[in-house]
Order: structure tokens, then sequence, then C-alpha cells
């Protein structure tokens, strides 16, 4: 397993967020956030018995995803353009088993300038996963990762979820927070422009209208499958609430799974995860 390095740091947007995203890697709101994305991620796998599946995870940060599907048998490709993201990244990865290490490749790397360092078509799961709050826009970054896909592909898409902004201060009763959200969500709106908010890791951050991004996507030739709200219910924890004990979690992620997927409650999650799928010969 290589970690080819550059000087071109891009990716510092989330650089003042890097120390406390993962010092909470193991607190109930990141713990609920990647035990929904596996669940909705391995519902949308492309089945095929023809081996391996091939993985690209852009932005791959400490690589929770990547290194489970690296496990899972599958041959995985993380771009992470923070060298302290992918030092986490390396220490994760130290402790996979057996040949699981072999099937890892780290690079260095930006969502807006893959074609450098893959091949088009040459995935079977594309993921981007909490990077795009990171971006001015999401546009660029769609279509890279759309180039990406071979037909069938999975693109996996985890954004903030703009029509949902002020929804988190309120449930905090945090009253004065939600209100200024909602002056910036209108404000957004009439400057035709993506709203802005403070993150929970202290990064001013960009969110995305999931109708908008949906769009997006299919503009990049993409086939939406399904789109799903993540955090509804458990969004309401201070970032340092620790995972509860396995029953409670257990029940925390079917509940937030079943309403991640059921309108009108979905459309209330703190971010916004999309499954879309590359054409194949059988879509025409
Ligand atoms: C919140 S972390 C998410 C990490 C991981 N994808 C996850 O979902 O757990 C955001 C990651 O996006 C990366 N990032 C920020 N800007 C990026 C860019 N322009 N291209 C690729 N990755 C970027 C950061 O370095 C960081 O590792």
């Amino acid at each position: 397993m290589g970690d080819e390095s550059s000087a071109d740091h891009a990716g510092a947007g989330f650089a003042a967020g890097l120390a406390p995203w993962l010092e909470r890697l193991d607190n109930l709101r990141n713990v609920v956030r990647q035990q929904l994305v596996s669940r909705q991620l391995d519902a949308h796998l492309p089945r095929t018995t023809d081996g391996p599946l091939r993985v690209l995870d852009v932005g791959a940060g400490q690589g929770t995803q990547a290194l489970r599907l690296a496990r899972a048998g599958h041959t995985v490709t993380a771009v992470e353009p923070s060298p302290g993201m992918r030092e986490a990244f390396l220490r994760a990865a130290a402790a996979l088993e057996g040949d699981a290490r072999q099937r890892v490749t780290l690079l260095d790397g930006d969502v807006t300038a893959l074609s450098h360092l893959t091949s088009p078509a040459a995935y079977d799961v594309v993921m981007c996963h909490g990077v795009l709050m990171y971006l001015p826009e999401s546009g660029p970054a769609m279509s890279q990762l759309a180039r990406c896909a071979a037909p069938g592909a999975l693109v996996s898409v985890v954004a903030r979820n703009s029509d949902a902004l002020a929804w988190r201060p309120s449930i905090r009763h945090d009253w004065t927070a939600a209100l200024h959200l909602l002056d910036e969500q209108e404000r957004a709106l009439a400057e035709g422009r993506d709203a802005f908010y403070l993150n929970e890791i202290g990064v001013r951050a960009r969110a995305d209208r999931p109708d908008e991004l949906m769009a997006t996507v299919e503009r990049e030739g993409l086939l939406v499958e399904q789109w799903y709200g993540i955090r509804l219910a458990s969004d309401d924890v201070g970032v340092d609430a620790p995972a509860p004990p396995p029953d409670e979690l257990a029940r925390i992620v079917d509940l937030e799974e079943r309403l991640g997927r059921t309108d009108p409650y979905r459309r209330m999650g703190t971010l916004v995860h999309i499954a879309a799928r590359a054409p194949s010969a059988g879509d025409f």
C-alpha cells in the first residue's frame, strides 16, 4: 500500500476542523452517521459474480468506509488531500488483516482534479462522503466523480442538507442560532447562491439543497436510485456525547434508517445521502 504525496494541499477548508473531527470519531454522532452510510451503501452495491468491486473513495478521510469495504474483500483506491487525514487513514489501515492491506491504495488528490489520478469509467463504486460542503460548489466535483464511474457503477454522495439547516439548533433549543440560519437560507435563496453555516467542527461550510444536488447528479448522466436523510432524531445530542451501549445504538440506527428513507422525515436529515447509478447497456 502506498501514500503518494504532493505539495498541493487542497482541502484547506477542512483543515481547521481536522483535530476535532478525528477526536470525535467514536462519538454517537459519527458512529450513527457511519453505520447509516454503511447500511445504505450496502443496499446499493453492484451485484457481481466477477470478483471484488473496484471502489474509489474521494475525500476518504480516516477511511471508515474505504477500509470497511477492503475488509469485505473489495479493491479500494482512496483519494485524500490532507496530509493529517492521510496519516489517520494509514494508522487505521495498519490494522487491516490478511491481504486486505494489499487491496488498498491511498493517493494524494483533490475531488476537482481526479483525471490525472484515475482512468475514466474505472470503478464500480465511487464514494464522496462529507466533502462537498468544503467546496465552493458541487457541480465540478460531481462531474469528476461521474467520469470515474463504470457502466452500472454506484455513485454515493453525502452532503449537508441546506433545506434543513435550521433544524439542528431548533431541536437543541438554540433559538437564536436557528433564526440566524433561517435568515441565511432566505438570503441565499434571494441571492441565488448556496447557504453557508458554521459546522460542528468549527468550519464555515456550504450546504446543498437535495433537489438541486440530485439535478446536478442527473446532469452528469447518472440515475438517482434513492436518496436518504441522515441523522434526524439523534441530531440534538452534543458533539461529545459518547456512543451508547450496543443495544441502544442498534435501536437508534434502526430508527434513523427508517426515518431517513421515509417522507417527510428524510427531508429533515442534517445530511443528504444520494445513491446514483451510472447507466449501463440495459438502461438504453
Ligand atoms: C468530514 S471529513 C469526511 C471523511 C470521510 N469521507 C467520511 O465520510 O468519514 C472531510 C474530508 O474531505 C476532505 N476534503 C476536503 N476538501 C477536499 C477536496 N477538495 N477534495 C477531496 N477531499 C477533500 C478532507 O480532507 C477530509 O478528509
